[in-house]
């Protein structure tokens, strides 16, 4: 199985503190002399800040969300790291580091966890980082969503990110596929479907995992209101987070609401609008008009007035609704743009005109039409657009 970090006990309590990633508590002010800003959400505590130590950005600060169980809180900037694959991976992660990133978001099916394991262990090992001032997430796989599957696909993610346990780690789907190791396709193209799949059973199998200090926690991504709701009513063990893409044109208020009056945690993906998912729809032969959420005139005429990047205006706006966010780069300028989040605050009107632009459903970008027959599945969990 490899050399495996050193496991001690995950970091403090929860808070929702400004941390400076040179392990200090944040004194900074913004430019127009706000205080760094402190995240409020309902049912969630602040304590002191817990210093984090070893890291070399020493502009950016990290305030964190609560978790319900587990380590007791999650950075509200991750590392996304969809589509990043091997060597650019490994460098990407290397420099992420570098710019102050604990939080790194993955899953089975990015096909990246074994360099992303490679890495970390290097860093523990060189005493640059240590285990419990990481936050790692990742996923079980659509093709694994069935309760005798999630012990199997849980440890292989520990064994190839060589850490004892994963901080979050969710179902990354709510529908499901057949048995297999990756996804398999019928003569026609079309995916094959499980349509058995079965989230109560899968949940309790995920406690267990808790149980056994695999997983600190444990939560759900993409699923909608109505599946939240049904684990709810008999978790032992809630679900921590939610994983859904969020940005301006797609808000989800309601649900955002909904997970935060219940003490689930909510992290945005596609943050940015994944601008590169144009290119990724058209080698697919999707023909899909992905709405550029980087060049939005709004979002640019914030950005100039502040000046700041139209990427951390787009962040830093969730980040002020308590979401956490976990935007994609492999460039270390870009990367430490979107970490650079807490010594600025956009005012009540900025955030008013952002709330105006959410476009509801018509604003998904990530609709899974990638694999064809899916919307066939019971627990398929969007709306139509
Ligand atoms: N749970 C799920 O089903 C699910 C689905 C999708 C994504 N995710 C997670 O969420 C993460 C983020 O979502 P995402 O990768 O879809 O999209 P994203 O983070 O919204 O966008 C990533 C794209 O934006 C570019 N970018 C990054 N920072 C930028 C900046 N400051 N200015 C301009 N462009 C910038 C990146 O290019 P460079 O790399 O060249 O900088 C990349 O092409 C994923 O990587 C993954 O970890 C989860």
């Amino acid at each position: 199985m490899g050399c495996h970090f050193s496991c001690k006990t995950s970091c403090g309590p929860p808070s929702l503190e400004a941390v400076a990633l040179n392990g200090q508590p944040s004194k900074e002010k913004a430019a127009n002399g706000t205080s760094t800003p402190r995240v409020s959400l309902s049912n969630q505590k602040s304590v002191s800040p817990t210093p984090t130590s070893s890291l070399c950005n020493q502009k950016a600060v990290m305030e964190y969300v609560s978790l319900s169980h587990g380590s007791g809180r999650m950075p509200m900037v991750g590392l996304g790291t969809w589509t990043a694959k091997d060597e650019e991976m490994e460098a990407a992660l290397e420099m992420a580091l570098q710019n102050g990133y604990r939080h790194i978001d993955t899953a089975t099916d990015y096909h990246n966890e074994k360099v992303i394991g490679k890495v970390l262990e290097r860093w523990i090992k060189d005493g640059k980082v240590k285990r419990e001032e990481l936050f790692i997430t990742t996923k079980l796989p659509v093709y694994g969503n069935r309760a005798s599957d999630v012990e199997k696909w849980l440890k292989r993610s520990i064994d190839y990110l060589r850490c004892e346990y994963i901080d979050l780690y969710l179902i990354h789907v709510p529908f499901g596929f057949a048995k297999a190791d990756s996804v398999t396709f019928d003569a026609d193209g079309k995916v094959a479907l499980d349509n058995e799949t079965d989230h109560v059973a899968m949940w309790k199998e995920l406690e267990k995992q808790v149980e056994a200090g695999k997983a600190k926690a444990i939560g759900v991504s993409n699923f909608n209101k109505k599946q939240i709701k049904k684990l709810l009513a008999v978790a032992k063990i809630p679900p921590a987070n939610l994983q859904i893409e969020n940005h301006i044109y797609l808000q989800q208020s309601d649900l955002v609401q909904f997970c935060h009056a219940n003490k689930i945690s909510v992290t945005a993906y596609s943050p940015l609008g994944n601008p590169s998912l144009q290119g990724f729809f058209s080698k697919l032969g999707i023909t899909k008009e992905i709405p550029n959420v980087l060049d939005c005139p709004e979002v640019v005429e914030i950005s100039k007035r502040i000046n700041r990047s139209p990427a951390q205006i787009l962040l830093r706006y969730n980040i002020q609704r308590g979401i956490a966010v976990i935007p994609k780069s492999i460039n270390s300028e870009r990367q430490k743009q979107n970490i650079e989040l807490f010594d600025f605050k956009l005012t009540d009107e900025d955030i008013q005109a952002l709330r105006s632009l959410d476009r509801g459903e018509d604003g998904r970008i990530v609709r899974f039409e990638f694999f064809k027959g899916v919307y066939d599945h019971p627990e398929f969990p969007f709306k139509e657009a």
